[in-house]
């Protein structure tokens, strides 16, 4: 590809002394075909550079998701933390560790929910589990968590907890939004934070460890009508991808998913399809490229959706946005409406 700029100039010099023209009245009468000339290899270029490293991406994250087995994470540690796992996305990943012979930990904030998760988990999978109750939305809860993790084998971390809006909403419209702002932050961020700071030191003794973050689609570019949520999931990206780079050194990986909608109950969505999975399908297919992708939707369709968010981004920043838009305010306006009913 290279060549073609010397090819191009050979030719060009060529003509000149074969028509005797000047170089100038050659370029102009030239300049059609010079356009061709550029424009081509500008395509061969971006194909090169950008398009097939892509496709090759998505093919590796495909291939992965679809056909590799899900590792004997034990050999990371005896112990799994999963944070938020009484429900959904959380409680399956405790699932399919435990199933794979981890011991597992169950943090979330209901204790008669974390019986009953931790029970099922036992019976089912042989395993030994143990539950802590607690409120990600308070910042003092963390001595207490420190206490009962002190010296165990940990392998495996998933900071699964997270929060949402009760519905998409405009910043200053949000029903006691000083409060549920203040929560969101606490609950998808300063878990995360806290979490890793007690979990990592022993991981990095040891030189080993997992730690799986989940952040979102929306946090890969701003989301008007729920701005704050999308703006944690921002913070998980940024953070997650800093912290892969500092400890990959020290034998620890760190594993960012931003998962599209699946069928749980801050979706709200009921019924699993092959666009929306439900939290057990997706699991198991992201827990089966964790050791290989830092960065994954976690979901064969949600990596196509991070691609085609990133290629929006880079190509017009703005579309993601009004693509955002148009989705949720519909969900807006239902929910309003539904709410007024109620109030009638
Ligand atoms: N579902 C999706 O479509 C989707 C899409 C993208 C990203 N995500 C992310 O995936 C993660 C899991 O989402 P999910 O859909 O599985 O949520 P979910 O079904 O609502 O489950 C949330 C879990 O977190 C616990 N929890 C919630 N607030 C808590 C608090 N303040 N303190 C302690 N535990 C709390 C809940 O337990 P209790 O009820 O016992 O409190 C429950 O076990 C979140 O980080 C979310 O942002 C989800």
């Amino acid at each position: 590809m290279i060549g073609f700029v010397p090819l191009t100039a050979l030719v060009i010099i060529a003509e000149c002394s074969s028509r005797k023209m000047t170089l100038f009245s050659l370029l102009m009468s030239k300049l059609p075909l010079l356009w061709v000339i550029f424009a081509s290899v500008i395509t061969v270029l971006v194909v090169v550079v950008v398009a097939i490293p892509k496709l090759f991406h998505i093919a590796q994250s495909l291939f992965y998701q679809w056909f590799c087995p899900i590792p004997q994470f034990k050999s990371y540690g005896r112990w799994a933390v999963v944070t938020g796992s009484t429900d959904g996305i959380g409680r399956a990943y405790a699932r399919e560790l435990a199933r794979r012979g981890m011991d597992i930990i169950l943090l979330s904030r209901s204790l008669s929910k974390l019986q009953n998760v931790a029970a099922e988990i036992e019976k089912e999978f042989k395993v030994m589990t143990r539950v802590i109750d607690v409120d990600f939305t308070r910042t003092d809860i963390y001595e207490r968590i420190r206490q009962e993790l002190d010296g165990m084998d940990i392998g495996v971390l998933v900071n699964n907890v997270g929060m949402s809006y009760p519905f998409p909403e405009f910043f200053a419209e949000v029903p006691d939004g000083d409060k549920k702002f203040m929560d969101l932050i606490t609950c998808n961020n300063v878990s995360m934070m806290m979490m890793t700071r007690i979990v990592l030191p022993a991981m990095a003794e040891k030189k080993k460890g997992i730690i799986i973050n989940l952040s979102s689609l929306s946090g890969l570019c701003p989301v008007p009508l729920l701005n704050v949520y999308a703006s944690t999931k921002a913070f998980v990206e940024s953070f997650s991808r800093g912290l892969a780079s500092e400890y990959k050194r020290k034998g620890i990986i760190v594993h960012l998913v931003t998962p599209g909608y699946v069928a749980t109950n801050m979706s709200g969505i009921r019924t699993a399809s092959w666009v929306v999975p439900t939290p057990e399908k997706f699991v198991r297919s992201d827990l089966r490229c964790v050791l290989h992708l830092t960065h994954t939707g976690g979901y064969w369709f949600h990596n196509l959706l991070v691609e085609g968010i990133r290629f929006l981004n880079y190509c017009v920043p703005s579309s993601a946005l009004w693509i955002m838009w148009f989705q949720l305010a519909p969900i807006r306006a239902k929910a309003l409406r539904k709410q007024k009913e109620k109030q009638k």
